[in-house]
């Protein structure tokens, strides 16, 4: 017998029986042919649509997410934000934040934390357009403070050069071995030589079972659709541990409304291939370290490490 949904409050009955079907056999029984997440080989979960941080309404439901301080999900809490860039301050050298790159750098609270900092120069990259506009309107102007909108995979480095690069929030998690190795080069063409590479990594993933189907109803939406649905969570372990991830259905009460599905996942980097994927892209890796636990819900040796490198001469 399949696990009772439990938060299927207000769900229609044609939606808790989909969530019931889907809980004893899987996506099949709500998306007819589709296999399971877990037959996915590494080189076709590289192939997998992102998730779509670039639609204006995703970007919009992300930005809710990614502000609400009762949650660290898409964005840390203020607080922790704040004990992070305090953290990277006090172990790189005096004046090594004075010009900063931040990829992926979310609705600014990370350039609103380091405003302490002495930075004279900050440039975010985001592709959200919801997050980039909240970001340009609280968290500084050009020329000092400046976000750009779009795919940081595809930032063109100028003639300005940056003093450190932050990565945060497992940004490089978000990517593939080779998309990473990609982002990391990008990074380091942005730099001045001897340069800081400032970022949190996930290593490994929880060693615990990987915890089963889930199923909720949002009468209100989710991050992941407007208006009320069911929203069924798939989760597996890929590669021997490699890579978890998620695939989320989206389920309407209208039959005619199709089903729509999202992927998320999540890289591990273990040290030794961090060590390579910095040396290819011309950084040295000064030091890993796990000063305080960013996600209190996450075991230790699962919790992301601290990673400085520092870009060859
Ligand atoms: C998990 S959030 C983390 C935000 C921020 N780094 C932080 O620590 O608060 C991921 C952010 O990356 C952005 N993003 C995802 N893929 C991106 C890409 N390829 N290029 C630029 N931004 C991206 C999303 O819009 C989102 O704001």
């Amino acid at each position: 017998m399949a696990p009772v949904p439990d938060r299927l409050d207000g769900a229609p009955a044609v939606l808790r029986r989909q969530a019931e079907e889907f809980l004893r056999h899987g996506v099949a029984a709500v998306s007819p042919g589709l296999r399971p997440l877990a037959g996915l080989d590494l080189t076709a979960a590289t192939r997998l649509a992102p998730l779509p941080y670039d639609d204006a309404g995703f970007s919009a439901r992300v930005l809710r997410l990614q502000l609400d301080q009762s949650t660290d999900q898409s964005s840390r809490r203020l607080s922790v934000i704040a004990r992070h860039v305090d953290w990277v301050a006090g172990r790189l050298p005096v004046g090594s934040l004075r010009r900063i790159f931040h990829p992926l750098c979310g609705p600014g609270l990370f350039a609103l934390a380091l405003r302490a900092q002495g930075v004279e120069r900050y440039l975010g990259v985001d592709v959200g357009p919801a997050v980039i506009a909240f970001a340009r309107r609280v968290a500084g102007q050009p020329p000092a403070v400046d976000f750009e909108e779009g795919d940081a995979q595809r930032y063109r480095p100028g003639r300005e050069s940056f003093s450190t690069c932050l990565l945060t929030y497992e940004a490089l998690n978000a990517f593939p071995p080779r998309r990473a190795r990609s982002l990391l080069a990008l990074v380091a063409a942005t730099m001045q030589p001897g340069g800081w590479l400032a970022m949190d990594v996930r290593r490994a993933g929880d060693a615990g079972p990987v915890s089963g189907r889930r199923c909720s109803y949002h009468a209100g939406g989710s991050v992941f659709a407007a208006g009320p649905h069911l929203l069924l969570d798939e989760p597996t372990v890929l590669g021997r541990g490699a890579v978890s991830g998620h695939r989320f259905l989206v389920v309407r009460s209208e039959p005619a409304v199709p089903v729509t599905m999202f992927h998320s996942l999540v890289w591990y980097y273990p040290p030794a291939t961090l060590e390579r994927l910095l040396d290819c892209a011309g950084f040295d890796l000064e030091a890993i370290e796990q000063p305080f636990v960013l996600d209190s819900d996450v075991p230790e040796a699962a919790a992301p490490v601290f990673v400085l490198a520092r870009r060859r001469s």
